[in-house]
């Protein structure tokens, strides 16, 4: 072992030498912590998703008139009251993710991005989607409150 008392030049070398090992160091824990957050976003690992939370206050009854459809942004989807029931859709395009609109005064969604078409059911009328949209589970509580399951 070496007591001997160390010049101020040695000791700056050794505290850079140091500042860059931890420098170092500190980028590989940061390039690690990217490399597994982007990993669980690409699987879509619940908690890392960026989409609405799985349960989802819609509004109550009354914000859903009879023979309308309604987008809730909350949820990314479009819910649609007829003289029996609610139902709601996934406003996420099954192709690559856009959000769909309505179709005008005809019905039905149309997806911005590459034109795949719904219609009023969210059935595949036109691609390049491959599938229809999705069904979500919607229901009205005792308080006339209306929530959607997202996931
Ligand atoms: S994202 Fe909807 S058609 Fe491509």
């Amino acid at each position: 072992m070496n007591d001997a008392p160390q010049s101020p030049e040695r000791e700056q070398t050794i505290s850079r030498r140091r500042l860059l090992t931890l420098a170092v160091h500190g980028g590989w824990v940061a390039a690690m912590g990217v490399l597994v957050y982007q990993i669980g976003r690409f699987l879509g690992t619940e908690g890392l998703a960026s989409g609405p939370s799985p349960l989802v206050k819609a509004g109550t009854l009354a914000d859903f008139p009879p023979d309308t459809t309604t987008y809730v942004p909350e949820a990314r989807a479009w819910v649609h009251r007829s003289a029996e029931e609610l139902t709601a859709l996934d406003a996420v395009c099954p192709h690559l993710g856009c959000l769909v609109q309505q179709n005008g005064p005809d019905g039905g969604f149309r997806c911005p991005c590459h034109g795949s078409e719904f219609g009023n059911k969210g059935e595949l009328q036109r691609g390049p989607a491959e599938r229809p949209l999705r069904q979500l589970d919607i229901q009205t509580q005792a308080d006339n409150t209306v929530t959607i399951r997202t996931s």
